[in-house]
């Protein structure tokens, strides 16, 4: 069992179409173990392989409520057979985090799936369940969830998260700055200058190279 890296939004492989799975042996069986292991940790409700850039049709679920016991389901080579009615949804993704917008999607749907030795199962879920399998079998066709927003929303939810990113690297970069001019001065003045600008000595030198 292995938690592995969950690839983020714009991440390009996020944007491919899963490969169907043909053989289940006892490496897919190990690929399903870390995908729970790695939904669970996150934690999340449910995590599609192309999430970890494998390229294929597995996807992974488990909406269990905290105080209830865990209820593991495994999709590979899942087929959307029916979609009825509509539900709105707060949704998030793994692959971005932070972010969740409301989302219009089918309210029943009815899914054929294989479990991890290849045994094929029909399913029929509504609800949470329903929104999880429509949310993780877009993952196997390289849709996102912010994709089915109109138009105008999908370019504010957009143009919003980039600009949180482009905060955050700002942060960053200023953080790292200051621990550059920062950290030289410190070590000179034993750290009695604590509360003083960074990048100020007393005398007006600059610490900077
Ligand atoms: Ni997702």
């Amino acid at each position: 069992m292995a938690i592995r890296e969950i690839l983020e939004f714009p991440d390009p492989r996020l944007r491919e179409v899963g490969e169907p799975v043909t053989v289940f042996d006892d490496s897919l069986r190990q690929l399903v173990e870390d995908m729970a292991e790695t939904m669970y940790d996150a934690p999340g409700v449910g995590l599609a392989a192309p999430q970890i850039g494998v390229s294929k049709r597995i996807f992974v679920i488990d909406i269990a409520g905290e105080d209830e016991p865990s209820d593991l389901m495994v999709f590979i080579n899942p087929e959307i057979l029916s979609l009825d009615g509509t539900q709105q949804w707060e949704e998030g993704c793994l692959s971005f985090p932070g972010a969740t917008e409301t989302v219009k999607r089918a309210e029943h749907v009815r899914v054929r799936a294989q479990d991890a030795h290849g045994k094929a199962f029909e399913l029929e879920a509504d609800g949470l369940l329903a929104v999880a399998i429509q949310h993780e079998n877009d993952h196997l066709n390289g849709v996102l969830f912010f994709d089915h927003l109109p138009p105008d929303r999908r370019g504010a939810f957009l143009e919003e998260n980039r600009k949180e990113l482009a905060d955050m690297q700002r942060q960053a970069k200023a953080f790292l700055r200051d621990l550059r001019t920062r950290a030289p001065a410190d070590a000179r003045a034993g750290g009695e200058r604590a509360g003083k600008p960074p990048g100020t000595r007393p005398n007006g030198t600059r610490t900077r190279r």
